[in-house]
């Protein structure tokens, strides 16, 4: 295997200098770009193998010998201490447990906005979820009008809206989940803008004639003194577009942002671990624990096959595994897995 020094290059918007790698595949261009294959080797954390380094151009990169890929070996690990997996799942646990207290100090009104973002399926929205309900139970039971709403999928502007119209007092909460359409709209981002800027009235108004509104008789502007929770895959660090970015960091600005980080398929597989460890995950399922490990087995050795590696993955293998006791590997690869 070749061996070459990278002078100027580009690998997850880290700039990549004078680094040697064991090179898999030399120079090619692609959609965004030149880049070339090289085996990391660890050097960008433990869990990177195989990665691209974009590079502009052949005079980027220059061949070397295999000593200097190993001296660069030797400093990486030296610089950087492997988290094990109990330091990575305190970590995980950790996120999650920030995402339900400040769910908790939003539903509290002590938080007006926080975005929350991270990969699908880990449980973004049941972890908000299960706030909201502990916050509005007593209503329910009550039969009053609840304080809290979970809105997913799309929302038109005037739609918008009337959601935070209804949801405007102070104790109040709205939910966005999985409603990306809103962040990337102009006239929903300006209203949202508004109704959660730093003052201490924020007021938002409707500028053109609605029937609409007339008909519910919704005023033209209001005060929000509610709060606001997003939920969404879009990760507003490293947004290509510039500008959605200068969009969304108005946004940005005015919320707390959560990502809860589970980016690699180690950390999404330990969360997997970590739910089914507490005992919550395959809890409708009656399985034995034999069963339980199966699957997470299962799952580890396909990791690289599987459509996507999330706990909805899990409960979806796990309801294979009921109903096809013998054969539900065979289902799973069929349905669960990406074609080789
Ligand atoms: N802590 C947990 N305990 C038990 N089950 C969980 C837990 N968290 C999530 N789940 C289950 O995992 C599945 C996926 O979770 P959820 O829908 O919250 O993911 P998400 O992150 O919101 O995904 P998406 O971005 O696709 O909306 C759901 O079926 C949910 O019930
Ligand atoms: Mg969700």
């Amino acid at each position: 295997m070749s061996s070459i020094r990278v002078l100027r290059g580009v690998y997850r918007n880290k700039t990549v200098k004078n680094v040697a790698f064991s090179l898999v595949k030399g120079y090619q261009t692609g959609a965004r770009g030149g880049y070339i294959t090289v085996d990391s080797d660890g050097y960008f954390g433990p869990e990177f193998g195989v990665v691209r380094i974009r590079v502009d151009g052949i005079e980027d990169f220059e061949y070397v010998n295999g000593d200097a890929v190993k001296a660069v070996k030797a400093k990486a690990v030296e610089a950087k201490p492997v988290e094990t997996e109990e330091e990575a799942m305190s970590r995980i646990r950790e996120r999650f447990e920030i995402l339900t207290e400040m769910t908790k100090a939003a539903t509290a009104g002590d938080i007006r906005a926080m975005i929350v973002s991270g990969p699908p399926g880990v449980g973004k929205s049941y972890g908000v979820e299960q706030e909201v309900d502990k916050a509005t139970m007593f209503d329910k039971l009550a039969g009053k009008r609840l304080r809290a709403e979970v809105v997913k999928g799309s929302a038109t502007p005037i739609g918008l809206y009337q959601t935070l119209y209804k949801y405007s007092d102070a104790n109040c909460v709205v939910v966005f989940d999985d409603c990306d359409s809103i962040l990337l709209d102009d006239v929903s981002l300006n209203l949202l803008k508004g109704a959660l800027d730093s003052g201490k009235k924020r007021k938002i108004s409707w500028l053109s004639e609605s029937s609409t509104l007339r008909r519910e008789g919704i005023p033209d502007q209001f005060d929000f003194k509610g709060s606001v929770i997003f939920i969404t895959n879009l990760k507003f660090d490293t947004m290509k577009s510039q500008k959605l970015r200068d969009h969304l960091d108005a946004l940005q600005s005015r919320c707390h942002y959560l990502d809860l980080t589970l980016d690699t398929m180690r950390d999404k597989l330990l969360r997997i671990k970590q739910i089914a460890k507490d005992g919550v995950l395959f809890q409708d399922y009656d399985f034995e624990p034999e069963a339980q490990d199966e699957i997470i087995d299962f799952m580890h050795t396909n990791q690289n096959r599987l459509r996507e590696m999330s706990l909805r993955m899990a409960l979806k293998i796990a309801d294979l595994r009921k109903s096809f006791s013998s054969k539900w590997k065979l289902m799973a690869e069929t349905t669960c897995m990406k074609p080789v």
